[in-house]
């Protein structure tokens, strides 16, 4: 299947299914092409999605358009301004391409909200009118025996005949979070939560205890790094509290020790990066029956 990484970041899509061999990635960041071309081979274009026009989304005959725009038009902190948010540029531009292109499947990854705002009822209506069925869910990586809140919003369209997600979920393994860390990262001093900070924002932490068999490290978020508070867990030590270094996110959100950062990056580069990625475990189980 020739498929189509839009919003490819560094490659979560890519990385759940590497069955597929056939893909061209698109994205605006140099850094997560730096990261995505360290790990697949799939020529990978630095572009603004909204200047590619209808031909070049022709000339891809691509099947499968894989779909994950940015989430803060969607979210309360973004002011759920959804389509009128400047961010959403790209994403309306390609609810237009669409039924003039027709891929016959298109799957969609988003934040918990994108199913009650203007773009989705819009993807509805007009897609729609252009033959497709769609599909969504709501699932959280929690519901697969695995210890990370990441509740997101799937979705399929398809041309021709309905393709349902899976919502029957097998636990993936009896991982526990002590499973996803390095104790070793207790002594590095750039994990560190400084005290005063600690301090600070002593109420708001989200705390997790490394060897608590249910603990549960809350969404990482691109701003992990550099904000104290929502924007992912900290470890509890015995010296105080620690970030989850971005290996331990890497690995909390599916990917495999052999997924490369490239050296240059730094610590809250790849922060960022992964805040933006998304749970392999989740996107294998909703779209594996369609996808393999
Ligand atoms: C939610 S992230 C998706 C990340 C990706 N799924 C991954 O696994 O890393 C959104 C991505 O869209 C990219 N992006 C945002 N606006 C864009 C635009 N107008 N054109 C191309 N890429 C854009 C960002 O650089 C970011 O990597």
């Amino acid at each position: 299947m020739k498929c189509l990484e839009l919003f490819a970041g560094i490659g979560g899509f890519s990385a759940a299914f590497r069955n597929q061999t056939n893909v061209t990635a698109v994205d605006i960041n140099e850094q997560a092409a730096r990261v995505y071309r360290c790990n697949f081979s799939h020529p990978y274009l630095i572009a603004e999605i909204s200047a590619l026009p209808e031909e070049w989304f022709h000339k891809q005959s691509a099947d499968l358009w894989w779909i994950s725009p940015p989430c803060t038009p969607f979210t309360r902190r973004g002011k759920s301004a959804g389509l009128e948010d400047p961010r959403s540029v790209a994403l309306k531009h390609l609810i237009e391409i669409v039924p003039k292109v027709l891929p016959s499947l298109i799957c969609i990854e988003n934040v918990v909200g994108f199913e009650r705002s203007d773009a989705f009822f819009r993807i509805c209506r007009e897609w729609g009118k252009g033959g497709y069925h769609v599909d969504w869910t709501i699932t959280c990586p929690t519901q697969l025996g695995w210890p990370n809140f990441r509740p997101r919003f799937y979705a399929i369209a398809s041309l021709e005949r309905k393709r349902r997600l899976s919502r029957t979920y097998e636990n993936v393994a009896p991982v526990r979070l002590s499973d996803f860390l390095d104790a070793s990262n207790d002594e590095i001093e750039s994990l560190r939560l400084a005290n005063r900070m600690a301090n600070q924002y002593e109420k708001a932490i989200d705390r997790v205890h490394p060897k608590n068999v249910d603990s549960i490290a809350a969404c990482f978020t691109a701003a992990y790094g550099k904000s104290v508070i929502r924007s992912g867990s900290y470890l509890v030590t015995e010296t105080g509290y620690r970030r989850f270094s971005p290996r331990e996110v890497c690995r909390l959100l599916g990917f495999s020790d052999d997924f490369v950062f490239p050296d240059e990056l730094s610590q809250r580069q790849l922060w960022h990066l992964l805040g933006n990625s998304l749970s392999i475990p989740v996107i294998r189980a909703v779209f594996g029956g369609v996808l393999g």
